[in-house]
């Protein structure tokens, strides 16, 4: 009987504390909701299956800490990601500047990771530089993100601050990545999004 592949997706998940990373993840995977706020530590992923045209996917979502104290891995797991997803919430304009630094910080981070990672393997000097061993890091350029904006279900908008087409211009700005405006207690958009997500991944794979 023929077995078919099954595809491993890696996504990074990052933004501001309580901007709702774990919520929106919690209502993709679980469907479920909590309004008690519990910090995420370190960083953990749950994983979901799914199929995109012919192809069984597994989506291996990544949770990280917003609070910087509870960054306890540094950004070892961002290594071989196929897509990153950041999160603001559109009530709170300090996690929509933010996501400036996090893009930064992700091609940053996951740059510097893949030049120790070829040092360490060239040391070793059983590895030809030219082989697939040899790790590529995140072309800033061409790198999928995705932007969520979240909570967009508070107040019934009365208490934004983020407009979708501010949040929308920054992301045309910065390579065309899609932006979707979500809510996780409502679950809007939430499987939409991971969907593109999925896709986004698939491709750069
Ligand atoms: P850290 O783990 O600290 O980085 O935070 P986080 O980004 O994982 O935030 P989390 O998912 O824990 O959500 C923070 C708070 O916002 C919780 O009280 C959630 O119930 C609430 N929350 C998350 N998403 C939504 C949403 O879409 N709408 C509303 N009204 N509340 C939300
Ligand atoms: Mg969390």
């Amino acid at each position: 009987m023929a077995t078919r592949r099954r595809t491993l997706l890696k996504v990074i998940v990052l933004g501001d504390s309580g901007v709702g990373k774990t919520s929106l993840m919690n209502q993709y995977v679980h469907k479920k909701f909590s309004l008690q706020y519990k910090a995420t530590i370190g960083a953990d992923f749950v994983t979901k299956e799914l199929q995109i045209g012919d192809k069984l996917v597994t989506l291996q979502i990544w949770d990280t800490a917003g609070q910087e104290r509870f960054q306890s891995l540094g950004a070892a797991f961002y290594r071989g990601a196929d897509c990153c997803a950041l999160v603001h919430d559109v009530n709170v304009a300090k996690s929509f500047d933010s996501l400036e630094t996090w893009h930064e910080e992700f091609l940053k981070q996951s740059h510097n990771l893949e030049i120790c990672i070829n040092i360490l393997l060239l040391q070793n000097s059983k590895v030809n530089p030219f082989s697939d061993d040899v790790a590529s890091p995140a072309d800033p350029k061409t790198f999928p993100f995705i932007v969520l904006g979240n909570k967009v279900d508070i107040g019934g908008g009365s208490t934004r601050v983020v407009s979708e087409s501010k949040a929308a211009d920054w992301c045309a700005s910065n390579g065309n990545i899609p932006y979707f405006e979500t809510s996780a207690k409502e679950d809007y958009n939430v499987d939409e999004a991971f969907f593109t997500i999925a896709k986004t991944a698939l491709a750069n794979e």
